[in-house]
C-alpha cells in the first residue's frame, strides 16, 4: 500500500530544508475527520525557521503541488496544515491489499529481532487468580502482535515454583498430607495446608526452623523433598492448564524460578567480584541508595537461601545468552515495580552487553477488583480464574438462550463470547488503570465490549450470507465508497498495521482494543446509513466488499488479542 505519510513528507520536504524521514514523524492523524486525513503541525519548525507556525503553514501550502493524485487538498488551520488524501485512491489501495494479502496487516519489520515476553507466571500450589489473568491476557496479546509484525517472539511462563514457601508446604504435607485430598483438588487442598502450616509456624519456632531446613534440602537436591515438590508442581500445572486451554494460551518455555536454582551461584560470584555485594545483618545485599532506590536488593538471605530477585537476575543472564534479546518484557502487576527497578539496576553489574540492559522493560498493569473490594491471596477472598471463566461462559449461555434459543453450537458460541468478554475487558483500557470487574458491563452487547465486537463481526457475516456471494476485487468500482461512513471505514482499515506498531511501541494492547471498537462502531454507522443489498449492482458489490473487509480486519484483530469469533450468535 502507498504510505501516505511518506508521500506527504516528501511533498513538504520539497518546500523546507528538513529531512523527509524527520518530517514524517511530525505528521499526525487528526481526531476530527473535519481536519483532514493527516495534519502537519508547524510549531516545531517555527523556532528553526524564525517564523510563526501560521506563516510557515501558508508558505508550505502555496508551494505544495497537488498534481500527484495522492493529495487531494491542503488547508491551513491555525498552525496546522491539513491534508486530504484522494479518497478513491485510498479505497483502491486498501481493498486491493485486503484482496491480495492472506493475512492483512502482517509485516516483516521485526525480522531478526528477538523479543522475550515473561507473562502469566502463576505460583505453584497457589490459586491462579485474576491478577495472573491480566498478565496472561496482556502478555499473550503482545506476543501475538509482535509475532504478526515479524519479530522472533519467545513466550516464557516464569512459574513461581521455588522459594521458602515450599519448605513450609513440604512440612505441612509431611505432617498432614493424608488428611487432605491433594490429588483430587490440588490447589485448594494445598492452600489449606499452607494456611495451617503458616499458623503453626507462628506458634512454634521449631517448626519454622524445620520448614527453612526443608527448603535448604530442596535446594541441595534432597530426593524426598524434591519428590514432594515435583508432585506439587505437576498437580498445579494440570490445574493451570485448564485455564490455559480456555484462554488458548501457549508458551515457548515453562522455565520457572526453580530452573535457575543451579544458575544462581554464578550470579552471586559475578556480584561478589564487583565488590558491591555487601553483608547486612547476615544477608548479602546490594545497596541501591545512590541509584535513588531506597530499598536494597537482597541477593542471599541470612540463612543462605536465595531470593526471588536472585532468580530474576539469573534469568536475565540466561535469557541474554540463550535468546540474545532485543527486548525482554515483564508483564507483571505494578505492585512489583520496586522489584523490577532493583533487579534491572543490579543487572547492570552482571557484565552483560548494554543492549540487554536497555531491553529490560517492566510492563506493569493495574489491579482488578470485584465491586466488593480488592482480590487478594492473603485475605483469602480470592476468585479462582477457572471459576470466573466458567461463570462468564454460563452467563453468555443465558444471554444466548434468551436472544437466540435456536442457535446451533450454543455451547461453543457461549464459550467464545464468555471468554472473549473477559479477555476484552482486561484489554479494553490503558493497562495501568485499576479495573472494577462488573459482569453486566463486560457482557453488554451494546457496550464497548468483546461481545459487541463479536456481534458486529457476526453481522458482517450475515450480510455476506444474505448476499450469497463476495464479488471479486476486479468488480469493485471504488467510486461507490466515497461517502463519509464508507470512507471512515477505509481510513481505519488503512491504519491497521500502524495500530499494531503502536501497540509494540507502547507495549499497550488496549490501542488495538480501542481500534476494534472504533471499527465496529464505524461499521454500525455505515450499516445504518447505507442499505447494502440494493438494486444497483455496482453499489451493492462495493458495499459487500467493504463489509467483507471489515469482517476480515475485526477477526484478525480479535484473534491477535486472543479472542475467537463466533460465526453466528
Ligand atoms: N510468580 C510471580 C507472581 O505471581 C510473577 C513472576 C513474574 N515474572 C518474573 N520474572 N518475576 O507474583
Amino acid at each position: 500500500m502507498i504510505n501516505f505519510k511518506e508521500e506527504i513528507a516528501k511533498e513538504i520536504s520539497k518546500t523546507v530544508n528538513i529531512d523527509e524521514k524527520e518530517l514524517e514523524t511530525y505528521i499526525e492523524i487528526p481526531k476530527d475527520t473535519k481536519n483532514g486525513d493527516y495534519a502537519f503541525p508547524c510549531f516545531r519548525l517555527a523556532k528553526e525557521l524564525k517564523k510563526s507556525p501560521q506563516l510557515i503553514a501558508n508558505d508550505i501550502k502555496n508551494e505544495v503541488k497537488l498534481d500527484n493524485k495522492v493529495i487531494e487538498k491542503v488547508e491551513v488551520a491555525g498552525g496546522y496544515l491539513n491534508f486530504y488524501i484522494n479518497k478513491e485512491l485510498m479505497t483502491k489501495e486498501v481493498l486491493e491489499e485486503i484482496a491480495n494479502k492472506e493475512e492483512y496487516g502482517k509485516a516483516q519489520i521485526g525480522n531478526g529481532k528477538n523479543i522475550v515476553i515473561d507473562y502469566s507466571a502463576p505460583n505453584i500450589a497457589k490459586p491462579f487468580h485474576i491478577g495472573h489473568l491480566r498478565s496472561t491476557v496482556i502478555g499473550g496479546a503482545l506476543y501475538n502482535i509482535y509475532k504478526y509484525l515479524g519479530y522472533n517472539t519467545i513466550g516464557i511462563n516464569h512459574l513461581g515454583d521455588y522459594g521458602t514457601q515450599f519448605g513450609k508446604l513440604i512440612e505441612g504435607y509431611k505432617l498432614w498430607g493424608k488428611e487432605y485430598e491433594v490429588e483430587k483438588d490440588p490447589i485448594n487442598e494445598l492452600t489449606k495446608i499452607y494456611i495451617r502450616i503458616n499458623k503453626l509456624c507462628k506458634e512454634d519456632e521449631k517448626i519454622l526452623e524445620q520448614c527453612r531446613m526443608n527448603f535448604k534440602l530442596l535446594e541441595e537436591g534432597d530426593p524426598y523433598c524434591t519428590e514432594i515438590w515435583e508432585k506439587f508442581r505437576k498437580l498445579s500445572l494440570q490445574e493451570f492448564q485448564k485455564v490455559y486451554d480456555l484462554l488458548g494460551s501457549k508458551f515457548d518455555s515453562w522455565n520457572g524460578e526453580a530452573f535457575y536454582s543451579d544458575k544462581m551461584p554464578e550470579v552471586i560470584q559475578i556480584l561478589e567480584k564487583t565488590g558491591k555485594l555487601i553483608e547486612s545483618q547476615g544477608a548479602k545485599i546490594i545497596d541501591l541508595e545512590d541509584k535513588g532506590i531506597n530499598t536494597p536488593c537482597i541477593i542471599e538471605k541470612s540463612n543462605g537461601s536465595t531470593t526471588y530477585a536472585t532468580r530474576d537476575l539469573a534469568a536475565i543472564l540466561y535469557r541474554a545468552r540463550t535468546y540474545d534479546f532485543d527486548k525482554a518484557l515483564y508483564v507483571v502487576s505494578y505492585e512489583q515495580t520496586l522489584h523490577f527497578k532493583q533487579v534491572f539496576e543490579v543487572a547492570k553489574l552482571l557484565g552483560i552487553d548494554e543492549k540487554y540492559i536497555k531491553g529490560l522493560i517492566h510492563v506493569p498493569f493495574g489491579m482488578v477488583s470485584l465491586p466488593t473490594g480488592k482480590m487478594s491471596t492473603r485475605e483469602g477472598n480470592i476468585v479462582k480464574l477457572e471459576d470466573l471463566l466458567s461463570e462468564a461462559i454460563r452467563r453468555a449461555k443465558d444471554i444466548i438462550e434468551e436472544k437466540n434459543p435456536n442457535l446451533e453450537n450454543k455451547d461453543e458460541v457461549a464459550k467464545r463470547v464468555g471468554v472473549g468478554a473477559v479477555i476484552f475487558s482486561d484489554l479494553s483500557n490503558n493497562r495501568i488503570k485499576d479495573e472494577i470487574f462488573d459482569w453486566n458491563q463486560i457482557l453488554n452487547f451494546q457496550g464497548e465490549t468483546g461481545p459487541y465486537i463479536q456481534y458486529t463481526y457476526v453481522r458482517t457475516r450475515s450480510v455476506l450470507e444474505k448476499a450469497g456471494y463476495i464479488p471479486s476485487i476486479e468488480e469493485i468500482d471504488f467510486k461507490q465508497l466515497l461517502d463519509e461512513a464508507s470512507n471512515n471505514i477505509i481510513k481505519l482499515i488503512y491504519n491497521f498495521q500502524n495500530i499494531l506498531k503502536q501497540v509494540t511501541e507502547k507495549e499497550e494492547p488496549s490501542i488495538l482494543s480501542r481500534y476494534l471498537i472504533d471499527l465496529a462502531k464505524s461499521f454500525s454507522n455505515f450499516y445504518n446509513d447505507n442499505k447494502i443489498l440494493v438494486e444497483d449492482k455496482e453499489i451493492q458489490n462495493a458495499r459487500i466488499y467493504l463489509t467483507y473487509s471489515v469482517g476480515k480486519v475485526l477477526k484478525t484483530g480479535a484473534k491477535l488479542l486472543g479472542i475467537e469469533m463466533p460465526n453466528k450468535m
